[in-house]
């Protein structure tokens, strides 16, 4: 399909500078994407705001709102099939994907990881957790890693991996803004990447 933008979807939990940090670098370089969507477990919260000020849809969609986990997976199935979604980037999500989710978007779906996968990476390891475990085990390095979702939690094959150092006195804080900064430029190129990978696999 010529000039095709791909219809994306981001998941986020909180802040969302990544959320941020690709819409940016789609409008600048220009990459053949657009965010359609904004799933987030939490009604209010950083990355809503930003998605309800750019024209983004913003769609909470929480466990907690439904009856049985079934109605939960169907609601963000449904959400996603209504705006087309093509291709789901998890920019700090701090749920697990249900697997049938993860199912529909094979290949299509990345995910953030403020760390050197497979180290730090698992059930429990996201947001401050990772940067507190990395300092305790007297790493000299640490990164981040965007990574393919697959059926088993950060074990998806790496797209793109950069590496910063940790620092004497670093305290969980500083590392993780020292991290958030290379994440910052790792997700946009990481996206590019797969972008090229899905045209290159449509032409075949
Ligand atoms: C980022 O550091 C991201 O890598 C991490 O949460 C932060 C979200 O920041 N994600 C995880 O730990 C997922 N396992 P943001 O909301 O400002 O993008």
């Amino acid at each position: 399909m010529p000039n095709h933008k791909t219809r994306l979807a981001v998941f986020c939990s909180g802040t969302g500078s990544n959320f941020k940090s690709l819409h940016e670098a789609i409008a600048k370089r220009p990459l053949d994407a657009e965010i359609v969507l904004c799933i987030s477990n939490r009604s209010q919260c950083g990355a809503m705001e930003f998605a309800r000020e750019n024209g983004i849809a913003a769609r909470h969609i929480s466990e907690k709102q439904f009856a049985t986990y079934a109605e939960f997976v169907e609601a963000m199935l449904a959400a996603l099939g209504e705006y087309g979604v093509e291709a789901i980037a998890l920019a700090g999500y701090m749920r697990k994907v249900p697997q049938a989710v993860v199912a529909a978007y094979p290949e299509r779906m990345l995910n953030i990881h403020p760390a050197l996968l497979p180290k730090f990476g698992g059930e429990g390891m996201y947001g401050i957790h990772v940067h507190t475990a990395v300092l305790a085990s007297g790493e000299a390095e640490s990164g981040a890693t965007v990574h393919i979702v697959s059926e088993e939690y950060d074990k998806g094959r790496i797209v793109l991996q950069e590496r910063v150092p940790v620092l004497p006195g670093d305290t969980p804080e500083t590392l993780a803004g020292r991290v958030l900064e290379c994440e910052h430029r790792l997700y946009p190129a990481a996206l590019e990447k797969l972008l090229g990978e899905m045209k290159t696999a449509e032409i075949r």
